[in-house]
């Protein structure tokens, strides 16, 4: 690409102008968000050693495409006053793609490339991880219209985009935390979506994908209770198929998503798959017209990243 822009991490995240922040809306928004996530986490960060070729990705493209914006109490908390303008980091306005947990970066790095239209942000608390996206992004040749934000997406985005930017939000193969004293770390959760559905657009899309039945089970229950949100698929049928974990009693036989075609498959996914695990696709639009039509295809025609 030749896009002389300078690619700038450090300078789009300050304050906004007052006329835009709408400063009582993003603190009360950051309150809301502390007050229920301070304790519970959705993470456990361990392993944070980065291996020489990571280490080197990281030093010659972290400055160009990882936000570093004033931290809080914590280093993955945005400090008092972070912020990100959107057209000052991406150099315009345009549909902007959200995924939460990025992971080793596979979806984040080829929607970019496929959508140069678009602009992505991969939010992700594992340094390995910011890392290996990194080196993808490399071998990407470098697209623009892409950003990693380091920080725990709960209680960042909220106090960092305003309301109405998201249009497409990801949450792809979230940790499942089965165990029953750990289903508050599941990300999807209500204080999570507490916090991220004001930031998605009229119209805008929620996709998430598991292969754990249970966590599937729980999504769809917290997922179908929003007002905000109506499922792209009421009909869908669950997919075929036997798996391996426990299907939960009262898993709903409609309202499943076909795959999206846009999601390309991780290395989660393929352990979930090798497992024996069913991948559960999920999609919901903010907003309450009739669902239309929607991305899907056939899962055996998706190559792996
Ligand atoms: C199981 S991995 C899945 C990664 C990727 N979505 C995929 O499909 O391969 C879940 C990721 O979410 C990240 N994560 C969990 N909670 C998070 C949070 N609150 N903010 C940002 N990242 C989070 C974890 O660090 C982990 O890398």
């Amino acid at each position: 690409m030749s896009d002389p822009r300078p690619l700038c991490t450090s300078r789009p995240i300050q304050r906004p102008a007052p006329d835009r922040r709408e400063p009582e809306a993003a603190t009360r928004r950051r309150e809301e968000a502390g007050r229920t996530h301070r304790d519970v986490v959705s993470f456990v960060r361990r392993g944070e050693r980065l291996t020489p070729s990571r280490q080197a990705a990281w030093d010659r493209l972290a400055d160009d495409y990882v936000l570093d914006p004033p931290r809080g109490e914590r280093d993955t908390l945005p400090g008092e006053g972070a912020w990100v303008d959107l057209e000052e980091l991406f150099g315009r306005r345009a549909e902007l793609v959200v995924e939460v947990g990025s992971g080793l970066g596979e979806n984040i790095v080829a929607a970019a490339r496929a959508h140069p239209e678009r602009d992505h942000l991969g939010v992700e608390v594992y340094l390995p991880g910011l890392a290996q996206t990194l080196i993808r992004i490399d071998r990407a040749e470098r697209p623009r219209n892409l950003r990693l934000l380091p920080l725990d997406a709960q209680r960042a985005l909220p106090a960092m985009l305003p309301e109405g930017s998201i249009d497409e939000l990801w949450v792809y193969f979230a940790d499942p935390w089965p165990k029953a004293r750990h289903h508050k770390r599941r990300i999807i959760n209500p204080p999570f979506l507490d916090a991220v559905l004001p930031l998605l657009a009229d119209g805008a899309r929620f996709r998430l994908a598991t292969d754990w039945a249970q966590y599937a089970h729980h999504m769809r229950h917290v997922l179908d209770a929003r007002p905000e949100l109506t499922n792209l698929h009421p009909d869908g049928p669950r997919p075929e198929g036997t798996t391996s974990d426990t299907v939960p009693e009262g898993m709903p036989v409609t309202g499943w998503a076909p795959r999206f075609e846009g999601r390309v498959k991780t290395s989660f996914e393929n352990k979930g798959r090798e497992a024996g695990r069913l991948i559960w696709d999920l999609a919901y639009m903010r907003g309450s017209q009739p669902p239309a039509t929607d991305g899907a295809s056939d899962p055996g025609a998706l190559a792996d990243s």
